[in-house]
This record gives C-alpha cells, structure tokens and sequence, in this order.
C-alpha cells in the first residue's frame, strides 16, 4: 500500500508536488501562492497558460517550474462549495495517477477540513492499488513507482489517528480487490474460506462449515448449487465483537451476508463462452462483506457485527442439480430449479435463514452479483438496492452519495412475488423475463422473516472495465466503503 505521511505545508526544494485548488481560486491558494514565491510566479505564468480553471478532475503537469522541484502538478477540486469526501477523494486519486512515475512526492492539502484531508490521501491510496501476483515478466521501469506521498496539511494534529483508521478501511477495500481478482482455479471455496481465517490476527472470530455440517444442518440449497463441483462449499462466519460492555448485556449484532459462487458457468443451464471468464467475480458480494469484516476490526469499530460468506463454484456435471429438480432450502420451504444458473439467489436463501435463526441481528444487508437484468436497469453507475426497511435505504441512500458508492431503491411488491410460483413446489427460482432484478430480489425476501434487510443487486459495480478516479480498473470492491461508513454513522458505540 502507498505509504503516506502527514506534516506541516512548507514548499519542498526538491521532488515532485501536487496542489490541490479549487475553481476560482486557482490564482489564490495559500500553497500556489507559497510555490509562486518560490518559483518567481513560473507556476501561476504556466497554469495560465495552460488555461487550468480549478474545474474538478482538472489536472496539469508542469516541470522543472524552479526552486529545485522537478514536477509541480495542479489538480482541480472543482467549486469550494461544492466540495465533499467523495470529491476530495477523487482528486487524491488524480494525484496519485499524476505522479504514478515518482517514488516519493507531495501534495498541498492547504485549506481543507482534516476529514477532506484524510479523503485525499485515502483517495490517493485507493487509485495506486494493483494486483500484479501473476505479473512475471514486467519490466521495472514498466511498473508505477510511488512508494510515498507526504501530505502538507495546516495541521497534522490528529491527522495520525484519523488516518489509521481510514487505513483500514483501505485495507479492507485492497483485501476484497484481492479476493475479487484472484483466478477462479486458486480462488475456490475452501481457499477462500483459508484467507477469511487469516482475519483471526485482526481479533476476529471466524468459522468455517463444510459440506457434511451444511448438509447435515439442512442447506439444500446451496448444497443444491454445489453438487456438480469438484470443489467443496464453505460458508464462513466472521465475528467482529467490538461494542462496549453495557451491563454485561450485549447490542444484538449487525449482520452483513455474501453472495461468493468462486466461479458461476451456469450450471446446466450454461452459459455462453464468451465473457464467461468474467465470472470469477461472481463471489463478489463475498469479497466486499470479507473487507468490510476487515475493515471494521482494523479501525476496532464500537459495534458487534457479523458477516457470512455462502461460497460455492457453480459447474456443470454429471452429478450437477438439472433443471427441473426440487431442494428444501434450510427455512423448510422448497424450491423448484428451473434455471441452475439463478444460483445465487438459492445461496442467499439458506445464509441469510441461518443468520437470523442463530443470531437474531438487528439488520441484514446481503450483497451479491445476482442478476444481467440489474445492469440492463442502472448500467454501472448505482447499484440496485431492495428493502422492507425505509430507515436503512435512506441511510444507504445518503451515504452512497457521499462515499460514491451510489445505489438506487428498486420496488418489492406482492404482484412481482407472483412471478415465481411454482406448480409443484413452494417457488421456483426464476420469473418470466420481466423484472429480472426484482423477482430475484422477490425470492430472496422470501427468506427474511420480516427483520429489516436491505438486499445490493451489485452486478453492474464489482467489477469496472475501465479506470475511475479513486480505482483502477478490475476489481472495486464496492460496498465496503460504504458499509462501513454506515456502521461509523449510524451504529457504533
Ligand atoms: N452471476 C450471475 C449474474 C451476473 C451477470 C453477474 C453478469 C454479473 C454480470 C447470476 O448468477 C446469473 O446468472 N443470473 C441470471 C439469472 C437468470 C437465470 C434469471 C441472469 O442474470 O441472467
Ligand atoms: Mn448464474
Ligand atoms: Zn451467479
């Protein structure tokens, strides 16, 4: 991870730095006011000339301005009005990308709140991460080069502390990349139920179930998904116990569930080949709730929460569950097959049950990759997002907008929860092609007994095809920031 420091703003006289200003100000800024002194005004005389306004994401590269630096690079904030985490983030990001070719290098955080400070070094922490295990043969050169970025702030008072915390978080979002980019051959159920155990050094608790516990307990559906693999099914429990001692009586804990099908060809009802490779992120949901465990242990958060991962790899073979087939799912309830490749909806229904028969949480909020039709709907700009609970949409709601992490409120409705009535059993796991998102959903709730759940349809997010300011593309781990700013917001102490 970028290593990051913090100390009080003074121009450097040598190396690469970054400042951050905002539109209007561009010619005002207490920092391009110092590094003009500095350069005999080079830096005001090049940023005119190069027509920079401020405008958010705005960026220019001016070198060997004087005074010793060797890159002096403007980002834009955009409107100081306007100006939020999520945006100051983004820029810590356009900094990163900036001075990706420079070992170590600073940036001017002059006139920011401490939180926006934070925002931008987290920003810039989260845009230089990179998943390169597999990479042999790349030649250093090749390689980004940023090892250090040094944060001139007004003050670094409190800043250390602030940070850590935002670090872990950070290490949350890289662990779920991780885990989300990792080959469906090395990332398989019980390799990924391995790395969860490796939390126990952050003070989690963690459980791992296998195939004969499941099948004993009654997962008919999942056990249903996994039969055609050679590979075993895990389900994990990760408990983060970080709540303050009331009386000896405990807050019952939140609870955060994953979609993790290691690898989805569809089953019997295979899919297509081309894009299958994709996939991998099918575990997805998995990925961010592991994260979000990590990060709420590593900033020791002031909440119990629990997180459960479902992980199977959904293959086609001669013991594979056909189309057509019946299970009963851990609630009693049964279900008819009539596509394997509406896998991860069976998954849920037999985590989510479990979670709140053992633990009775106050919420569940699970994530999956569960449907195209999602994408068809929102593209990958928000994330679709289904709930009985009007308090927790809002929250999410109000946090996507300033993490980012955006989702939209989809309905639920008895009328779509027709769709899946089946002839011969309780339900069958598809509907027609209609609402494919809901009726997933729909299904889904059939598996809540009435405690609030909100459930992510994040398909269109956990993976992005190309760079945006705060990740490069490939895996985003969406959700984990966001999740954790709901706990910090909402839910700790
Ligand atoms: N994992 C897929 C959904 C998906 C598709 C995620 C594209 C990310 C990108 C899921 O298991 C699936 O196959 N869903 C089916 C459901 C259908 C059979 C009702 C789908 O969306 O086609
Ligand atoms: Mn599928
Ligand atoms: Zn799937």
């Amino acid at each position: 991870m970028l290593d990051i420091a913090f100390a009080e703003f003074a121009v450097p006289s040598s190396g690469a730095l970054a400042l951050l200003l905002t539109e209007g100000e561009a010619a005002s800024g207490a920092a391009l006011a110092a590094v003009d002194a500095a350069t005999d005004g080079a830096v005001s005389r090049a940023l005119a000339a190069a027509e920079f306004k401020g405008k958010r994401g705005q960026t220019t590269t001016i070198l060997a301005p004087g005074a010793g630096l060797s890159h002096v690079v403007a980002v834009g904030l955009g409107k100081s009005a306007d100006l939020t985490v999520r945006y100051a983030e983004e820029a810590g990001g356009h900094v990163a990308v900036a001075l990706a070719r420079r070992p170590v290098a600073a940036v001017a955080a002059t006139g920011l709140t401490p939180e926006l400070t934070a925002a931008v070094a987290l920003g810039a922490v989260l845009r230089a991460y990179r998943f390169d295990r597999y990479r042999t043969t790349e030649k250093p050169d090749d390689k980004p080069k940023l090892q250090r970025l040094t944060v001139l702030a007004d003050t670094t008072s409190g800043m250390q502390e602030r940070w850590a915390a935002e670090r872990a978080v950070a290490e949350g979002v890289f662990l779920s990349r991780d885990l989300v980019s990792e080959p469906p051959n090395v990332l398989n159920p019980a390799e990924m139920a391995e790395r969860c155990r490796k939390l126990e050094s952050l003070g989690l608790k963690v459980e791992v179930l296998g195939p004969a516990e499941m099948t004993e307990l009654g997962f008919g559906a999942l056990m249903g998904v996994s039969q055609g693999s050679a590979n075993e099914p895990r389900m994990v429990v990760m408990h983060w116990n970080g709540a303050p001692d009331v009386g000896g009586t405990r807050a019952r804990p939140l609870a955060f569930v994953g979609k993790g099908v290691t690898f989805d060809t569809g089953g019997i009802s295979i899919k297509p080949a081309g894009g299958m490779e994709d996939m991998k992120f099918d575990m997805a949901g998995a990925g961010t709730v592991v994260g979000l465990m990590a990060a709420l242990a590593g900033r020791k958060a002031k909440v119990d929460a629990i997180g459960l991962v479902g992980l199977v790899e959904n293959m086609p073979s001669g013991t594979a569950q056909r189309p057509g087939d019946v299970v009963t799912t851990y609630s009693g309830q049964t279900v008819e097959v009539i596509n394997t490749d509406a896998e991860g909806r069976l998954v849920l229904a037999d985590v989510l049950y479990y979670c709140q028969q053992k633990y009775d949480p106050r919420f569940m909020i699970d994530l999956a990759t569960l449907t195209g039709a999602i994408i068809v709907g929102l593209g990958h700009e928000y994330a679709g997002m289904f709930s009985n609970d009007d308090t927790l949409a809002t929250q999410l709601h109000a946090i996507g907008n300033s993490t980012g992490e955006l989702v939209w409120r989809m309905p639920l409705s008895g009328n779509y929860d027709k769709g899946i009535k089946s002839d011969i059993a309780d339900m069958k796991n598809v509907g027609g092609r209609p609402a494919g998102a809901i009726t997933g959903a729909q299904f889904i709730q059939r598996f809540v007994n009435g405690k609030p759940w909100v459930h992510l349809d994040i398909a269109g997010m956990a993976w992005a095809t190309k760079d945006s300011p705060v990740a490069p593309k490939g895996a985003t781990a969406f959700g984990v920031r966001l999740l954790d700013r709901l706990v910090a917001a909402h839910y700790e102490g």
